[in-house]
């Protein structure tokens, strides 16, 4: 084991052409938190964590209701520490929604509410929250409404919003980042009649498939905040799979699970994906595009084609957003053309009708900054303020649909934008109209350093307080978090 990163490290550049220059560390790293694209000089020590594509990339396990009467979907799961095979042959210890790493897919539907019934046998407090839901404040997973160790407590997610890429994870006050970064993340997917009748490919045919970072080695996985070392690539818990595919459309759902990684995915050989969903559900219409933006908690939902390689060839999904060493960070995993089979599905080229915008009734500013000068114990902050619990941020009248425009103060460091309880629209992105990418409805959005976004959201599911944050965790448990109350 002790020569295990030198050989890997020699096999990589073997096999990929790297010289041994590419693999010195680099420069130092620049200020705390700061996320940068990918021409940044390394952070990394260099050497890979493995060997890529050597392990086939899971599907989650699709949970088991314990019952499925009266309409409701109810589950039980247990928050517990287990070990995982991300490194092959290696296994390392992990957080777990009921041993998976990731967590199980849960699989809902419109008008049927679901019921989870969480156990925490962590040593740790946790809080569960459905990231993207429409959910009322006590079963949101508030930071302060933890589970405590030992304890229980039931969610009830009454699904009466559209289809959504929906996922579920740890929002402890403190710990999310930490709980999330070791494993403490899952998929739920909400579908309604509406994006069943379209004629999308489904079934095994359609992967999800969450993405993140990771600084792991064969002692384990390592956490500190605003880490710079996370230059692992996993795909559904495995470092660098591959996944194989017959030739023929695959509808593939990513999530970008990491703590704070901002990704730009594409296909190796530059070609074309066709867009077709986001946070909130499918697009209006589908977009070709080679690269795929996804800031932390954000989803892509992507047709790809396969037929047009030949059976027995293989394309790497590559990663060309974020800061760290491309050798590392620069790839994330192979799909493998291994078989032909039919195909009888297809992009419509009207996915779904947004209902229009309504009359904005107020506007708000929120500024986004974190302490970037390289001082030992940086801060992130809203509107300057850190985040307090006991205060209420915003007053927001139920009902009213606002214009919130959010500014990225810094210089370096990127943040995104995260509502609780609401699908917004985004209106502008300094000044222009979002990409097509950003059509739909959303729930996080990425800024860039000093970048301004215009987002519109309409405040009619819940009274109640939720809160709004950036979603690089370790920002939010930095402070950049407030809290909205809709009365
Ligand atoms: Cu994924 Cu507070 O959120
Ligand atoms: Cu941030």
């Amino acid at each position: 084991m002790v020569s295990r990163r030198r050989v890997l490290a020699a096999g990589m550049a073997t096999a990929t052409g790297v010289t041994g220059a590419a693999l010195v560390p680099t420069a130092a790293t620049p200020a705390v938190g700061a996320e940068r694209a990918g021409a940044e000089p390394a952070a990394d020590t260099g050497a890979l964590a493995t060997t890529p594509f050597t392990q086939a990339m899971p599907l989650p396990r699709v949970l088991s209701p314990v019952s499925s009467v009266g309409g409701l979907d109810v589950y039980v799961m247990t928050m517990k520490p287990a070990m995982a095979e991300i490194l092959p042959g290696i296994r390392t210890r992990v957080l777990t929604f009921d041993g998976a790493f990731p967590g199980p897919l849960i699989k809902a539907r419109r008008g049927r509410p679901v019921v989870i019934h969480q156990r925490n046998r962590l040593d740790v407090p946790t809080s569960v929250h459905l990231h993207g839901g429409e959910v009322a404040q006590e079963h949101d997973g508030q930071p302060m409404e933890t589970i405590a160790p030992g304890q229980d407590r039931t969610y009830f997610y009454p699904n009466n919003q559209p289809h959504a890429s929906l996922w579920y994870h740890d929002h402890a006050h403190h710990l999310e980042s930490e709980n999330v970064y070791r494993g403490l993340s899952g998929s739920y997917l909400l579908t309604d009649d509406h994006e069943e009748s379209l004629p999308l490919p489904t079934g095994e045919y359609d992967l999800p498939i969450a993405v993140r970072d990771a600084n792991i080695d064969e002692t384990g996985l390592h956490y500190t905040m605003s880490d710079r070392q996370r230059s692992t690539m996993l795909a559904n818990g495995k470092a660098y799979p591959y996944v194989e595919v017959a030739a023929r459309k695959y509808r593939i759902r990513f999530l970008n699970c990491s703590n704070q990684r901002y990704m730009e995915l594409g296909l190796e050989d530059g070609s074309e994906m066709v867009q077709i969903g986001s946070d909130g559900g499918l697009l209006p219409r589908p977009h070709s595009t080679a690269t795929l933006p996804l800031s932390a908690a954000e989803r892509a939902d992507v047709v790809i084609d396969f037929s047009r390689y030949p059976v027995g060839s293989s394309v790497v999904l590559k990663n060309s957003g974020g800061f760290g060493n491309p050798e590392l960070v620069g790839q994330v995993l192979r799909f493998d053309i291994v078989r032909t089979a039919e195909d009888n599905s297809s992009v419509p080229s009207v996915l779904r009708e947004l209902p229009p915008l309504p009359q904005p009734t107020a506007e708000r500013t929120v500024t986004l900054r974190m302490d970037e000068d390289g001082r030992a114990d940086p801060h992130a902050y809203i509107d300057e303020k850190l985040y307090d619990p006991s205060r209420v941020d915003q007053q927001i009248r139920f009902g009213a649909s606002e214009v919130w425009t959010v500014k990225n103060l810094n210089q370096l460091a990127w943040h995104n934008f995260h509502m609780h309880l609401v699908q917004f629209r985004v209106l502008e992105r300094d000044g222009r109209a979002p990409g097509p990418g950003e059509a739909g409805l959303k729930d996080t959005v990425n800024l860039r350093p000093n970048e301004t976004v215009k987002v519109q959201a309409t405040f009619d599911a819940h009274r109640g307080s939720y809160v709004y944050h950036c979603h690089m965790l370790d920002h939010s448990a930095m402070g950049m978090m407030a809290t909205m109350k809709i009365s």
